[in-house]
């Protein structure tokens, strides 16, 4: 079989599948969901580009939907976050061989320009024609909403009949946006919108790529249905809570080494992401200072036990910065001048633009020691240093290997039960953004009680009578927030 993918190398596959079959034993949900839907094949005829972290666990995801009848094209969301064995595993597929590959067009390696990134992106939503001539995917599985806003952004330019000029852009990462957008309105000027129209709807998997489907939905813009899979409680409440606990640590000691038991860490925002952070560093024996903008995360920070102050009032003190708010400018190249020597910087957050990178490049006299591939340490003048973890992105995928198997079962069943939903029923989604309702969020964590030898106690008829609730449930009203 040929078919176009790019990866680093075809050679690293057997390792890869290695790692692939010891995973599956550790995501119980995906494997249900290939039980449950291996043999109706719900999602035949599905295309789906997908846009997420191309690591072991995503290699898992993917299989999955090819058994559940999808075709599927991928890329990863992050330019550090690839492990080039998982890619290559993909491609290889488990029937193929790295001189015969079989499997899933992948296009991510680890460590990509942004030229490359993009031009992976637009790559994967491009499907190679087909006999009906289809141009596009007809779903997106997006994390971090980079696939949709291509898409958006492609169409928007189209019908305004504009062509963009990147030197306009706000960044250089949106030059580069512009610069695929330019070409392809060259080349074709109906490509995206073409695209846009064959999308039945995305799912999507993190905070901040929700919130650029609201801030669409909220403008108008949205041009189809989307899942957001983030708030599910089954993803929301364990991926970035105990998933971040886990790999937080992972990606600072795979980095640095440092002892950080004793050591001042200070981790800015307590969402979901920060509670698991600051717990996974009071863990180790970090005194963990909290910031906050938001009086409830800050007063649960409080009482979780943490000092909660401003970075300004502390940032000479702390050993090591972690930002999680999903917000921009959260540490600036002042506070990166001010801190102690050898502070160690690091972002968890979505985008790396939590950590002032472009400002801190920009600063007179700096000098940048590269300490191994994503660790950098930074000279300033006055002869201080900070070491800054993949540069300013996302430290546990740049610098670690992300979250384990176990947690991203449950975010990843929740994105194969999305992406069913919009698939299959297609009509009952009017564009908008839903939420998965609550059964399958329980169903999910159903799946993975038995693992973990968790006894599960049933109601009895009296009692759900009691609480007016379903023996079978859901258990809880939608206003409840666990
Ligand atoms: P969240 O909304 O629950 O938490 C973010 C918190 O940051 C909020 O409580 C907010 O009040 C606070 N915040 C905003 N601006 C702030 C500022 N200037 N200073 C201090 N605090 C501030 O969001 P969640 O789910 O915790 O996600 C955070 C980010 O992490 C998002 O970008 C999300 O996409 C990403 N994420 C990353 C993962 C990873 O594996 N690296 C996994 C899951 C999410």
């Amino acid at each position: 079989m040929t078919f176009d993918y790019k990866v680093a190398d075809l050679g690293l596959a057997e390792f890869g599948r290695k790692e692939i079959r010891l995973a599956e034993h550790e995501m119980p949900g995906l494997m249900a969901m290939r039980a449950q839907y291996g043999e109706s094949k719900p999602l035949a005829g599905a295309r789906i580009m997908g846009s997420l972290h191309m690591t072991i666990q995503t290699a898992v995801l993917i299989e999955t939907l090819t058994v559940l009848g999808a075709e599927v094209r991928w890329v990863s969301c992050n330019i550090f976050s690839t492990q080039d064995h998982a890619a290559a595993a993909v491609v290889v597929g488990p029937e193929g061989t790295a001189e015969n590959p079989a499997g899933v067009p992948v296009f991510a390696w680890k460590g990509e320009t942004l030229e490359e990134y993009w031009w992976c992106t637009e790559k994967a939503l491009r499907w190679p024609g087909n006999s009906a001539g289809d141009i596009g995917p007809n779903m997106i599985l997006d994390d971090g909403g980079d696939a949709t806003m291509l898409v958006h952004k492609g169409t928007e330019f189209e019908k305004a009949g504009v062509v963009p000029d990147p030197s306009t852009a706000d960044s250089e990462e949106y030059a580069v946006v512009l610069t695929v957008l330019t070409r392809t309105l060259a080349e074709d000027g109906q490509l995206w919108t073409g695209i846009g129209q064959g999308i039945k709807g995305v799912t999507e998997e993190t905070t901040t790529g929700v919130h650029r489907l609201y801030e669409m939905h909220k403008a108008g813009a949205l041009l189809f249905p989307a899942i957001n899979v983030n708030d599910s409680v089954t993803k929301s409440k364990f991926d970035n809570k105990y998933g971040c606990r886990h790999s937080l640590i992972d990606g600072i000691n795979r980095a640095t080494d440092v002892l950080i038991g004793g050591k001042v860490a200070l981790v800015a925002g307590y969402g979901d992401v920060g509670k698991g952070c600051a717990e996974s560093l009071r863990g180790q024996g970090a005194r963990v200072i909290v910031t906050e903008i938001d009086p409830i995360c800050a007063l649960q920070a409080a009482m979780d036990g943490y000092q909660v102050t401003t970075l300004d009032e502390v940032v000479g003190i702390v050993d090591i910065f972690v930002t999680t708010t999903g917000n921009k400018d959260v540490i600036t190249a002042d506070h990166m001048a001010n801190m102690k020597h050898q502070a160690i910087v690091g972002n968890i957050g979505h985008f790396d633009n939590e950590i002032d990178m472009a400002g801190l490049y920009k600063t007179a006299g700096i000098e940048r020691i590269n300490i191994k591939p994503q660790v950098d340490e930074f000279r300033f003048p006055d002869g201080h240093t900070i070491i800054v973890l993949s540069e300013g992105r996302l430290l546990n995928l740049g610098n670690a290997t992300g979250h384990p198997s176990f947690v991203m079962s449950n975010s990843f069943t929740n994105q194969v039960l999305a992406q069913i939903e919009l698939f299959v029923r297609t009509s009952d989604y009017p564009t908008g953004v839903y939420v998965l309702p609550k059964h399958l969020d329980e169903m999910v964590a159903r799946l993975h009680l038995d693992a973990l030898g968790v006894k599960l106690t049933e109601l009895s008829k009296e009692q759900a009578a009691y609480l007016g609730i379903p023996v079978e449930g859901p258990y809880k009203s939608e206003q409840y927030r666990y």
